[in-house]
Parts: structure tokens; sequence; C-alpha cells
């Protein structure tokens, strides 16, 4: 996918599946787990799974954008999926969420 292109969003599942606000969820896509949180009305998703030890993500907090892994404690920006506490440098996959006609769509952010 070249920047100029659309991503390809793919469905993962009902409407009913998205959290209410502040609250997190999780949907598949091709079988791998994918965590959606709202952040005051808006959708963000990350690989579902955090990228230390594997820990289910949409068992975390979240307060604002930073969804907390419960395990060990990595604080992920659902933004972009980025670590913004020690150790720093680590990023899992972020998606983009949309909703078409009650079904929700998830693509590759980038
Ligand atoms: S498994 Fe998530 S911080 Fe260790």
């Amino acid at each position: 996918m070249t920047s100029t292109e659309e991503p390809e969003f793919k469905p993962v599942g009902p409407e009913s599946l998205l959290p209410p606000p502040g609250r997190l969820s999780s949907v598949f896509l091709d079988k791998a787990e994918i965590v959606i949180a709202n952040v005051d009305g808006r959708y963000y998703a990350l690989d579902g799974l955090c990228e230390h030890a594997g820990y289910p993500l949409a068992s975390g907090q979240l307060v604002g954008c930073e969804l907390t892994c419960p395990l060990h404690g990595w604080i992920y920006d659902v933004t972009d999926g980025w670590v913004i506490n020690p150790p720093f440098g680590y990023r899992t996959r972020s998606y983009k969420v949309r909703v078409t006609d009650g079904t929700v769509e998830v693509a590759l952010a980038e």
C-alpha cells in the first residue's frame, strides 16, 4: 500500500461489539485478536496481545488515550501503538476503525 491508497478495511463484527466511552473490547480479524478503545467517542484499535509477553490488552485499563497492560504495566498510546513508558522504543500495530451499515471495520493504519 502506498500513502495515497485507501487502507483496506475488513469487517470484524456488529457495531454492538464497540465498547462504551473509556472502555475496551476485543474483536477478531483473521483469527488475530484486536483491542478496540473508545476515547471520548473516538475509536482506536491495536493488536490485541501485548508486545511484551502476549497478555490480552482488552483486559487492561484505559485512561484517556493510555492503555495499561495489567501484567507488567507497559502503557500504549492507543492512537498510534507506541509504548510510552520504559522500555521505550516498542510499538504494536494500530488500526483505523469505522462503522459501515452497522458493521465494525478495521484497517491497518500504516
Ligand atoms: S505482557 Fe504486557 S507488559 Fe508484560
